[in-house]
């Protein structure tokens, strides 16, 4: 029988330099779409698709995100108080179960490869997920579930992957298709980052990978061996290589790089439009903010 994925592993452990100076002081997964941080986006992602314990890889001066899955007395003590009972659901949502979620430093950002191998000895013997809180996706199935669904059927590595212009492939990594079966591809290979006309494919991998035990094994020999960063990528290519088991999955909805300004700003606008409370407001004072700048050109 197939293992079931409950672990899921989120690297937060990285500089957020492109978002400085917020950064300087506000861990980039605490910023805001709307009013949740992205972890909380992160999160409920990964418990739909299943995921009991949350692993998350932090570094120094993230510590508002330890506090932000703390219970808050005092705050929760106040709305009672006031009865604002709506609030304290919306809070609860934020609660872990005792032990369900941990911890480890990460010392030095030596690149995602090397935060997921720090986590190694939560693990055990079962495949994992990765949850990058950057990668922001818009699903009505969520994106992870997708996934843990499609895993039940092929096992081995799976990760998420979409079609992009013949122009971007450059700022991904690009899968090497050996068979292409619908939602789910067979990979013969990865390249990352290749120039426009060199990409064996359209299809890209971001932010989201359940993986096999043997990942952590490849991490530590790339961890021995290479100087600077250690990338994730170069941990799947290896399995390739020694078990053909790895899987892209096509999944259904929309990924924001809120690691990036423009997709932060997109998401904002996508989740603010999509949301009942704002909708009206929200979409109207664009729809006049485009005509008054088609006027003024
Ligand atoms: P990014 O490539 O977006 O890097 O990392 P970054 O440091 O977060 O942001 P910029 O590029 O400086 O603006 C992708 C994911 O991998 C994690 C990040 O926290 C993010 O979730 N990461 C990256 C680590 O946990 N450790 C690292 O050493 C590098």
């Amino acid at each position: 029988m197939k293992k079931r994925v409950t672990k899921a592993i989120f690297p937060v452990a990285g500089l957020g330099t492109r978002f400085l100076p917020a950064t300087k002081s506000v861990p980039k997964e605490i910023m805001t779409l709307v009013d949740r941080p992205l972890i909380q986006y992160a999160i409920d992602e990964a418990r739909a698709a299943g995921i009991r314990e949350f692993i998350f890889v932090t570094s120094r001066g993230k510590s508002a995100l330890e506090d932000y899955f703390d219970h808050a007395p005092e705050l929760e003590s106040e709305l009672r108080k006031k009865g604002k009972t709506d609030l304290l659901e919306v809070l609860k949502t934020t609660n872990m179960d005792s032990g369900a979620i941990a911890y480890i430093r990460q010392h030095k950002a030596l690149g995602l490869g090397h935060a997921v191998w720090c986590a190694r000895r939560l693990l055990s013997d079962e495949p994992f997920a990765v949850i990058l809180p950057d990668d922001v996706i818009a699903a009505e199935t969520p994106c992870l579930q997708q996934m843990v669904e499609a895993h039940a059927e092929t096992g081995g590595n799976m990760v998420a992957a979409m079609e992009v212009p013949a122009q971007k492939t450059s700022s991904y990594g690009i899968l090497d298709i050996k068979e292409d079966m619908g939602s789910v591809v067979s990979v013969k290979g990865m390249v990352e980052k290749p120039a426009a006309g060199k990409a064996p494919s359209n299809l890209a991998v971001i932010g989201r990978y359940i993986l096999t035990p043997s990942i952590m094994e490849n991490l530590t020999r790339i961890k021995s061996g290479a100087g600077g960063e250690v990338q994730l990528t170069d941990a799947i290519a290896r399995e390739i290589e020694a078990s053909d088991n790895v899987y892209g999955y096509r999944f259904r909805g929309q990924r924001f790089d809120c690691g990036s300004k423009a997709g932060f700003l997109q998401a904002t606008v996508a989740f603010g439009m999509a949301r009942e409370d704002l909708r009206d407001e929200f979409t109207s004072y664009l729809s006049d903010l485009m005509s008054s700048r088609s006027a003024a050109q």
